[in-house]
């Protein structure tokens, strides 16, 4: 897919782009995207071997660089060195994309262990991120960007999934208080965004598959859309996908805000009694798309 244009003060050449979990799927495609704007990258992700074959295959423009940093995200203090190194560079970070996560953390009763491993790496993992880099992103009072991944299992929060589902709905929590804090935050001119990927061909959900179903999109597509939403001000990135259009998301989001302020027993959308009246929710016109 052709690059689309991304016009952003925040991203240009000579600044840093921070990006964890970019040895793979989207934080991969977002560090090719931002090596082609010329930024210098620091990539992190614990695949060590996956980040030497990211810099492999990245192709820089306008004397770009790129630094690796095999480190474990659930870890407040790997971050440290890695902001160091930064700040004594006089470098200014453009861009950090929270973006490593890992699945499968099972439903309410699923093993502690599960637990800590999904909470530890997709929210801890942000939030450390975000407390290592969005002081000195404000104090150097440039246009810049933070961009979490979540993921609408934390707004829609489907049965089975519930670690992931509790972990992402920590990240869209985090980043709208984020958002807040940056925008009342005086001098700063940091704008936060929750990235809402749909379904993305991934080692996330290859699931031993060894070719992209025809629903899913991208790492490609996923990231072209968002830099172009991010480029025009979003907030919230819903990503569409080849099986999901966005007005059908915004019927499933609304159903689930639904269940609340219409006193529906919790996830009616996957309860039996309900499975009527969702599907004519769903075919009512939305009054404009
Ligand atoms: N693929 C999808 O359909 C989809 C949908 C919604 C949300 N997401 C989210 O998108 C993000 C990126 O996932 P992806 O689909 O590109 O999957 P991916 O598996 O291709 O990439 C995730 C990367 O994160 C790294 N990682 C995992 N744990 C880490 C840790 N503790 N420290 C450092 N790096 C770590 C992995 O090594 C991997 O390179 C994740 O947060 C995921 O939850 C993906």
């Amino acid at each position: 897919m052709s690059s689309a244009l991304i016009d952003h003060p925040a991203l240009k050449p000579g600044r840093v782009a921070v990006i964890t979990g970019a040895a793979s799927g989207i934080g991969l495609a977002a560090a090719h995207k931002l090596a082609g704007l010329g930024m210098n990258l620091h990539l992190i992700d614990r695949d060590g071997d996956g980040l030497d074959r990211a810099l492999e295959a990245i192709e820089f423009a306008n004397g770009g660089v790129a630094t690796t940093w095999t480190l474990d995200v659930s870890d407040p203090a790997a971050f440290n060195d890695l902001r160091g190194v930064i700040a004594r560079s006089g470098e200014s970070v453009g861009i950090l994309m929270n973006n490593a996560g890992v699945g499968s953390g099972g439903d309410a009763l699923a093993p502690r262990e599960a637990w800590d491993r999904v909470l530890g790496v997709n929210f801890l993992g942000v939030l450390n991120g975000v407390q290592a880099f969005a002081p000195t992103m404000i104090a150097a009072g440039q246009p810049a960007l933070i961009v979490n991944t979540g993921s609408k299992q934390g707004i829609t929060t489907p049965p089975g999934d519930t670690a992931y589902n509790v972990s992402k709905a920590a990240v869209k929590a985090l980043t709208e208080g984020l958002a807040h804090t940056l925008r009342t935050t005086p001098g700063s001119k940091v704008s936060a965004h929750l990235l809402i990927p749909g379904f993305v061909w991934t080692g996330l959900t290859a699931n031993g598959r060894t070719e992209k179903p025809d629903g899913a999109w991208t790492a490609e597509q996923t990231v072209d859309f968002a830099f172009e939403r991010i480029a025009a001000g979003d907030f919230y990135i819903l990503c569409p996908d080849n099986e999901t259009p966005t007005a059908l998301d915004h019927k499933r989001i609304a159903w689930a805000a639904g269940d609340i302020t219409e006193n529906r027993p919790a996830l009616s959308r996957w309860h039996p009694d309900y499975a009527d009246a969702f599907k004519a929710f769903v075919a009512e016109s939305s009054g404009g798309g």
